[in-house]
């Protein structure tokens, strides 16, 4: 379980770095920035959700963030060839977990296993970062009904009880991996119809409170745009995070104020 400070600044290493020396190296330059920073940072900063291999070594050097996972397996102890549950993955030290990236689901996720996913993470307490976003967008806006219908099939599936450490992010498809992020006046909209469809399934109330973030093509520029207008509470970061220096401008970024 994760106290949670907003801004939540979340990196999604991907396959990326290639080898375990400089995944080290890059926490431990992330650590002695922070720490030399006369920004304003706090305790915990920064979250990283990098290849499993490296998440027991990164664990001992992270003092001002937290190391998670990028995907995890909705399958139980057992035979299960080359897959890990939220449990091992808890057990090696990750605090927290994405879960539904569409580059997982482009390889073949359904529902029924991400809901599944989400149900075993949250049930050991792992803070879960549940991925929802549109493929592209329709001048009708029936993309934000998809959006709407896609966070209510998952989430009716997963145990109301077990919401409190689900977190969730908006990633539009069409802005991951690209040059053009979404304006933050899309992302509000987006945002509304997330928390509209968490109302029908959990309350206004928990509605409210759920922490979603951003993702798509954030950088240090347009960082701060999308927790002042963009109606979220953090970022979901992937080339941005993979560089020490843009990961570092985006902290000091939001921190400058
Ligand atoms: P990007 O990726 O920041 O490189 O667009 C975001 C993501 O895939 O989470």
């Amino acid at each position: 379980m994760i106290k949670r400070v907003s801004p939540i600044i979340v990196g999604n290493w991907k396959s990326t770095p290639a080898t375990l020396e400089e995944a080290i190296k890059f926490i431990k330059s992330l650590e002695r920035k922070i720490a030399s920073s006369k920004n304003k940072i706090p305790k915990k900063a920064y979250y990283i959700a990098c290849p499993d291999i490296f998440i027991p070594h990164l664990v001992p050097i992270t003092k001002r963030g937290y190391i998670g996972a990028e995907n995890v397996s909705g399958t139980s102890i057992g035979q299960h060839t080359g897959l890990e549950t939220p449990s091992q993955l808890q057990s090696g030290g990750a605090s927290f977990t994405i879960i539904g990236h569409s580059e997982v689901r482009k390889r073949g996720e359904t529902v029924e296993e991400r809901a599944q996913k989400v149900t075993n993470a949250l049930h050991i307490r792992l803070t879960t970062i549940l991925c929802f976003g549109e493929h592209k967008r329709d001048k009708e806006g029936k993309y934000l009904e998809e959006l709407e219908n896609d966070v209510k099939q998952t989430l009716s599936q997963v145990k109301r009880e077990l919401f409190s450490e689900l977190l969730i992010a908006y990633e539009p498809i069409w802005a991951i991996g690209g040059t053009f992020p979404a304006t933050p006046e899309e992302c509000f909209e987006a945002v509304i119809a997330i928390r509209r469809a968490l109302a029908s399934l959990g309350g206004i109330d928990y509605a409210k409170k759920v922490h979603i973030l951003y993702g798509g093509t954030v950088t240090e520029s347009n960082a701060g745009s999308f927790i002042e207008e963009g109606g979220v509470d953090g970022l979901l970061i992937g080339r941005s995070s993979q560089e020490l220096s843009s990961f570092v401008g985006i902290l000091t970024a939001l921190y400058t104020k």
